[in-house]
């Protein structure tokens, strides 16, 4: 899968995808990712891409010649290019809206800057806008490098074969169970018992348990959405009467 991204700030895309998983991935050719300098699009002689509002107030707008031009560039290189805005004014990106970018084969992710960009560009050349939360970043940036890390941990062969049989269909709808490794005391805390029993079907259960447990304390709103058998719905009525 391609990542292309289009950026007042290419240099920000260099060391995140240098290290680990997605570093492998590149290496592999699983995916390939290439930041796009929007200023290398301006033809004026300060290379200018953004100006004051119509209207007056406050701060600078992406200009819209400069952004159509690179847009442009890349769909002439790959028509079927799917183009994101980030933007805080976006759907709001989950886990099932993650699984859905990884049937696309081309991204283009649009980072704006200032106070956005021309509205134009919106109506003419983006195909749907997105958001990673609600809160407000300096730029869409930050937001590309999440969305890019989270699809493509989803592709094959990007994570290990282990790890990657884990992702199943409902693992994201709960928390994760509680993890431990050596020692099995530390300052008085203990691992549990059964983790260190070798009965794999008490540790499966335990654990099943902990993440409905961590689910229902911290992130309930989750467990409408998570498939659950009688035994969970049994277990969450039992704890729900003493936490
Ligand atoms: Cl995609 N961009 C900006 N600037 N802020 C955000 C965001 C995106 N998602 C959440 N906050």
């Amino acid at each position: 899968m391609r990542f292309d991204i289009l950026t007042l700030f290419p240099e920000m895309f260099s060391s995140p995808f240098q290290v680990s998983v997605l570093a492998k991935a590149i290496e592999k050719g699983r995916i390939q990712i290439r930041a796009i300098n929007l200023r290398d699009f301006a033809q004026d002689r300060h290379r200018t891409v953004d100006d004051t509002p119509y209207g007056g107030g406050q701060g600078m707008v992406m200009k819209v010649e400069p952004i159509a031009r690179a847009i442009e560039e890349v769909k002439a290189e790959d028509p079927s290019t799917r183009v994101i805005y980030l933007t805080p004014q976006g759907e709001l990106l989950n886990q099932e809206k993650v699984r859905e970018l990884t049937s696309h084969g081309h991204l283009l992710l649009v980072c704006g800057r200032y106070e956005g960009v021309d509205e134009r560009v919106r109506e003419l050349f983006i195909d749907e806008e997105i958001s990673i939360g609600d809160y407000v970043l300096t730029g869409g940036e930050f937001a590309a490098m999440v969305l890019i890390d989270a699809v493509a941990r989803l592709l094959p062969g990007v994570l290990g074969s282990a790890r990657s049989a884990e992702d199943d269909t409902f693992s994201y709808s709960l928390l994760e169970y509680p993890q431990y490794t050596r020692p099995p005391s530390f300052r008085g805390h203990r691992v549990p018992e059964v983790l260190l029993s070798g009965d794999h079907q008490a540790i499966s259960l335990w654990r099943r348990r902990e993440a409905l447990r961590r689910t229902w304390l911290r992130r309930p709103d989750l467990l409408s959405k998570a498939s659950l058998s009688e035994e969970d719905r049994r277990f969450l009525k039992e704890i729900s009467k003493v936490e």
